[in-house]
Order: structure tokens, then sequence, then C-alpha cells
């Protein structure tokens, strides 16, 4: 539908600061702050629909933010030198405000698998750049502030990879989570190629090692990997996330082709999507009753136009684009199949609707358009 298309792209610019950060939802007062994780699907997005000026905007602001708390990530690799335990002041956050502070907010910060999203977005930001302004290498490029930002937000993640923390939808602060870690490889992949830094590799390649192990065990991927704070030699359960298709897809820690990566696919098909209908986060949901995930279809979609499965990928589409309100708005999630009813008033009582629109789930429905638009 080129009208939503055309409005998705509007949406998401109406809703950058002109410091280039992105409100996840304009409407909703807790989701004021800019995302890393967010903001880099939102400018990869850009940069698919040719926005690629919007897209350098974003990755200016989260450079930006980077170099100015720099502190915290010398803080952090002397505390794990040191074996200390981490404090606030030794994180990089998940959000800032748009201004790039702190925020004042009660949610949890600790959250790798944003560092680790925007090192592969800026790394492929800067290629698209670079191809757009005659240069041949994107690493003659980069501006120096994007140097230290990439190579502080490296360090980062190869001081804390093993290190348990929030996982992208902001819970169970005491697990490690696959999707956190394919991000983490795929941040530190891109960050490796982009300065020169074969260890940065290394560091990536343990990373990525142990997420296969999983598979070696039990032949897909798992929500949580083994090894926790409360239960460190536990075997991995075998509960999947939706966010688990993002290990290939963009993260390229296995092909999309990996036998124990469509194995993982179809878990998600049979357990987490509702018939005829979108996909939940994982099982067990209480976030507004558990509802289906906007995003979570566009990617399951992005998946099967990327193996060549096209009818699929259009059903997909089209299921999110009738979940769009009359003025093309897409949310976060559609309440028509809760996981958990008793739950979705208590959240609108406290934090309002749903959010709506909310330009992560526009970015997915672009890179879902853009993938079938490919192989068509
Ligand atoms: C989700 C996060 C997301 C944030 C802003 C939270 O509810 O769990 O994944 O980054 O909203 O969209």
């Amino acid at each position: 539908m080129p009208a939503l298309r055309q409005h998705s792209i509007e949406v998401i610019l109406a809703n950058q600061a002109p410091g280039g950060a992105f409100v996840a939802c304009p409407t909703m007062p807790d989701y004021q702050y800019s995302w890393f994780r967010d903001g880099s699907y939102i400018a990869y997005a850009l940069d698919l629909v040719g926005e690629h000026a919007a897209a350098h905007r974003f990755h200016e602001w989260a450079a930006g933010v980077i170099v100015v708390h720099r502190a915290a990530v010398t803080r952090a690799e002397a505390c794990i030198a040191e074996g200390r335990p981490l404090d606030d002041a030794a994180i990089l956050h998940t959000r800032y405000t748009i201004e790039g502070t702190v925020g004042a907010d009660w949610w949890p910060n600790f959250q790798l698998d944003g560092i680790g999203t925007w090192l592969w977005a800026v790394g492929d930001h800067a290629r698209r750049w670079a191809a757009t302004h005659g240069a041949r290498d994107p690493r003659e490029d980069l501006p120096a502030g994007w140097r230290e930002a990439i190579e502080t937000a490296a360090r980062y993640l190869a001081a804390l990879w093993r290190v348990p923390n929030y996982d992208l939808w902001e819970e169970n602060g005491n697990q490690r989570h696959a999707y956190t870690q394919a991000a983490v490889w795929g941040g530190l992949a891109a960050a490796a190629g982009l300065l020169d830094r074969p260890d940065l590799l290394d560091a990536a390649n343990a990373v990525r090692a142990e997420l296969l192990d999983v598979t070696d065990q039990i032949g897909h991927f798992t929500k949580f990997l083994p090894g926790s704070d409360s239960a460190p030699d536990s075997a991995p359960s075998g509960g999947v996330d939706g966010s688990l298709i993002g290990v290939a897809l963009p993260h390229g820690a296995v092909p999309v082709g990996h036998p124990a990566f469509a194995c993982t696919v179809a878990l998600i098909e049979r357990g987490l999507r509702a018939e005829g209908g979108g996909v939940h986060r994982f099982a067990g949901d209480e976030y507004y009753g558990g509802g289906e995930w906007i995003l979570l279809t566009a990617w399951l979609g992005w998946y099967y136009a990327a193996t060549g499965q096209r009818e699929r990928a259009a059903e997909l589409l089209a299921w999110i684009e009738a979940q769009a309100d009359a003025r093309g708005n897409l949310a976060e999630q559609a309440p028509q199949h809760l996981i958990h009813p008793e739950t979705y008033q208590p959240w609108v009582g406290q934090r309002g609707p749903i959010a709506q629109p909310l330009l992560w789930s526009h970015a997915m429905y672009l890179l879902l358009c853009h993938a079938l638009e490919e192989t068509s």
C-alpha cells in the first residue's frame, strides 16, 4: 500500500528532533525518549528508502551521546577488571532524552542490545553514505567523533558481554539473552571492520561461538542463554522469543538458511503467532495483556521475503496494513488476541493507551516493504 509506506516515512521524519533523535512514540508520556535500539532500526529503514540525511542525523546524535557519556565505559572496564559490580555510572543507558541527557524514568537501562544494534546500523549507514558521496571506502568518510563513539561502544561491549543484562523488552535483568548476544556479535563485527581492529573480531567470534553452543545442544536458538546470576549452570530453556529472528536478520550471526535458525522461526510461527494474525513477543507476556506486536510481525515477514516465501511475507504485510488506524498510524501492539487479557486495563491505567504511532513499528513495516520489493 503506497499510502502507508509514504505515511510511515512522514511519521518518522515528523518525529525526528532537530538534533537527530527519534522519540519512540510522540503520544505516550513514557516513550518520550530516544532509544538506541528503536533509533537504529528506524535509521536503517530511512537509509533503505533513500532518506540518508535523516539517518545520518540520528547517527550523529547517537555518536555524540556515546562520546559525552564515555566516562561510563572506562568505569565499566575498571569494574570488570577489579571484579566490582557495575553501578549506574558504569553503564551506557539504553535510552536518553532527545537532548542526549540521562532520563528520570524508573525503567532499567542496562541493555547491551541497543548499543550492538547501533554499531551494526552505523556500519551499514557508513557504507551507504560513502557510496552516495563518491568515497570508495566507508572508513575514509567516517567523521572523527563517530570513530571515537564506535571505538568506545565496542570497548563497552567487549568488556561486558558476559554480564547478565536486561533484554530488548527491558525485562529479565539477571539473565543473558540470545537476541542480545546476536546484537553484540553484529555490533562488534561491524566495529572491527570500521576500525580495522581484528581483536574486536576475536571478541565477536567468542560471543557467537557461545550463542551457537546452545543450538548444538538443542537444535534451535532459545530466548535465554544458559548461565545467569541466579542459576549459573542452568541448561538452556527451550522457550523462544519473537526477537530471535534478529539473530540472522539483521545481525547475521548465522545465515537465514541455517537449520537451527529455520527451526527457531518454525517454533516462533507455531508457538507465538496468533492464527492468521500477528506475532507475540514470548509465551506469558503480560505487557498490555501481551498482544501481537506489529514490529515482530514485520520481522517475520522480512524473514519470509528473504527466504523467497513471498506469499507468507505478503500475508503478514496485509495483516499489518489492516492494523493501521484511520490516519495510517501503526501501534506497538494489536490487542485482539491477548495472552493475559486481565493485565491489559492495569497497563492502560498506568501508562495510557498502547503507544501509537510507534516509530519502530513504522520502520519495520518499511523494512518488510523493501524486502518484498527486492525479491519481486
Ligand atoms: C519495548 C522496547 C522498546 C521501547 C520503546 C518498550 O516497551 O519493550 O523494546 O525499545 O518500548 O519502543
